[in-house]
């Protein structure tokens, strides 16, 4: 036996006791006649001591003792001397005198060291990761995650949900971003696309009759990479029939509730808030908003148009917005600061930023286009009080929002307003169609399958043409969950009648054998009476990301990729010998 307990357990109940620990060296410390080296395990840190008086040779060896040498001890657990406790650790009140040392391993001198591995660059944690992994940080996020699996296992088994695989190699699934594909040695020139979801299978298992599907399943998507996006990531994917929109979410809703109560002991309160895909853009700019603080946009076309500023009144005329959010107190802005935001408002996308001080009135190179009556009435709008700066962008809809949005995250943060906690919020009524400026045309705005809102039917009938404005106005029975700011989840009420479906096809311009070619499975599959159905997907990484406060889902994935979807450790993705390309019937035109 190589341990009695885990060296992070030791506890004053202990005291007195003679137990075996292993782990690795942590600390060591040499105090002339004492050896102190803190002893590390999954479970926390012990101090173990070793003197001569207890055992010479023990206290000889642990002077060869190195950082991440794994070791055995055995010995006594006494009090520490009164005035070294340390309270930071859970074994702060005891200590090891060691008997036997046991070198159970060595280690190499690290890349970094272990105390200091956090602010180590990113990539040589990631090159070496199971050094970073050592870090009790990130052994804390992955318990968390580990629990929260756990929980969501436990809560669904209860709701009678079946945890069904789904094939990782599979064809194409219409998520929208670009495909890892996989080539076939038996069907030369064949691919199998890795899943972007299981979004088509989870639709077949209702109807298949399997009323009830979850799975925690890793998906794949070749896109650009960001702190929240990862090449590889993983979804809680649930799929339900014969429940409606209210029931989805007020599943989710308890879900969540026990995920957070019982992993990291935070109470949730439900219904959680709801606002419409309108509503959330208007106020936030965004469909996935941050409320843990305000600094709301405002429209200001009507007081816009009160004056006499041409980039105002130009946006507006060419059916674009004037909006507006307060900097509170941020009047103080030198021009230099101000030309800086400005650069940042451009980085966004804006053409420019217009300002406006409240301060002793009104101070703004725009003022004289304003009357003072305008300009008050647009701070009283904002909110906006002496000493506070109100930040104009005018655009087109899309640009605004875009910039205003990210502009007010950077405002929140900088002056400090985002309060902590955890705001959840569902965005609901989504636009079913979205319009693309490139191919001048509406696309599914989340995929083909979404069921529009009843009421919409009779619109959707009346389109035949994937450019009609009328498509701009049908709404989907789809729902967003959102977390401070994160877009946790997502997923919608399926459309189960093939007439639907088919119509969704014709307005989307999918001629017929090219929806049979893509999806012909799930189509065959809704000829054969297929239930009222619906399901929603939440993000894995970024929901445990927030619970442990992380800043990148990399932190909360044992092997993450880097941005350029790159794995440090493994050294993937790499060439391979000309062999196995020959064998998959694939040349490429580089130089191997
Ligand atoms: P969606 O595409 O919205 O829906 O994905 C669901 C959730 O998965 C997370 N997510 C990601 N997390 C990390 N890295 C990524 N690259 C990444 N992409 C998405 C987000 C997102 O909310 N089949 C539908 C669900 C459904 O309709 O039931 C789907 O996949 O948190
Ligand atoms: P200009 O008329 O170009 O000198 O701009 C006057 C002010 O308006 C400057 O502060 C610009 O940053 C700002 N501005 C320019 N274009 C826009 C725009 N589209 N929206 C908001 N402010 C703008």
């Amino acid at each position: 036996m190589f341990r009695d307990k885990g060296c992070g357990t030791v506890r004053e109940s202990d005291i007195g006791s003679t137990m075996k620990l292993a782990g690795w060296v942590f600390r060591r410390r040499d105090h002339g006649g004492l050896i102190f080296v803190d002893v590390r395990d999954r479970s926390g840190i012990v101090q173990v001591v070793f003197s001569p008086d207890v055992s010479a040779d023990a206290h000889r060896s642990a002077h060869d003792l190195r950082a991440e040498y794994v070791i055995a001890v055995e010995g006594e657990v006494r009090r520490r001397p009164e005035g070294t406790e340390n309270p930071s650790l859970s074994t702060g009140m005891a200590e090891l005198y060691a008997r036997t040392l046991t070198v159970l391993n060595e280690s190499s001198p690290l890349p970094f060291p272990m105390e200091e591995a956090a602010e180590a660059s990113e990539a040589l944690r990631l090159k070496h990761r199971y050094l970073d992994l050592r870090r009790p940080e990130l052994q804390h996020n992955l318990i968390v995650r580990h629990k929260v699996c756990k929980v969501v296992r436990d809560y669904l088994d209860e709701q009678g949900f079946l945890e069904i695989e789904t094939p990782m190699l599979t064809k194409s699934t219409p998520e929208g971003a670009r495909d890892y594909l996989v080539p076939s040695r038996l069907n030369p020139g064949h691919f199998y696309a890795l899943p972007q979801s299981p979004q088509l299978f989870k639709q077949i298992l209702m109807t298949a009759g399997m009323d009830r599907y979850f799975q925690i399943v890793k998906c794949f998507r070749d896109e650009d990479l960001r702190a929240d996006r990862q090449p590889e990531f993983t979804q809680v994917d649930m799929e339900m029939s014969f429940m409606d929109r209210e029931e989805v979410i007020s599943l989710i809703e308890g879900m969540l509730q026990g995920i957070f109560g019982k992993t990291i002991g935070v109470a949730v309160g439900t219904p959680f808030p709801r606002l419409s895909y309108r509503e959330s853009m208007e106020r936030f700019g965004n469909d996935k908003p941050d409320l843990r603080f305000g600094l709301e946009l405002k429209d200001m076309a009507d007081l816009a148009q009160q004056g006499s500023f041409k980039v105002f009144l130009d946006a507006l005329s060419s059916g674009g917005r004037v909006k507006a959010i307060n900097g509170p107190g941020m009047a103080g802005l030198s021009r230099k600061e101000i030309d800086l935001l400005t650069e940042e408002a451009q980085s966004f996308g804006a053409k420019g930023l217009a300002w406006i001080k409240v301060k002793n009135g009104f101070e703004s190179p725009i003022a004289k286009f304003f009357p003072e009556e305008v300009m008050r009435r647009m701070a009283e709008r904002l909110e906006a009080s002496e000493g506070d700066l109100m930040l104009f962008v005018a655009d087109r809809e899309k640009v605004v929002h875009d910039v205003l949005s990210r502009m007010r995250l950077e405002l929140g943060k900088r002056l400090q307003l985002v309060e902590p906690g955890f705001r959840f919020v569902w965005i609901t009524d989504f636009p079913l169609f979205e319009w693309d400026e490139e191919e001048g045309r509406f696309q599914a705005m989340h995929h083909p399958f979404t069921a529009p809102f009843d009421e919409d039917g009779e619109k959707l009938s009346a389109v035949h043409a994937p450019d009609s404005p009328q498509l701009g106005e049908i709404k989907a029975k789809a729902y967003d969950i959102v977390l401070n700011g994160y877009e946790i989840g997502g997923g919608s009420i399926r459309i189960h009648r093939r007439d639907v479906q088919k119509k969704m096809f014709e307005v989307l311009g999918i001629p017929d054998e090219e929806a049979r070619a893509k999806f012909g499975f799930l189509l065959d599959a809704l000829e054969y009476g297929a239930p009222p159905h619906g399901g929603i997907a939440l993000g894995l990484d970024r929901l445990v990301m927030l619970m442990v406060g992380a800043s990148s889902i990399r932190d909360v994935i044992a092997f993450p990729k880097t941005q350029k979807a790159v794995c440090l450790m493994s050294g993937a993705p790499s060439p391979v010998e000309p062999k196995q390309l020959r064998d998959l019937h694939i040349k490429t035109n580089l130089p191997l």
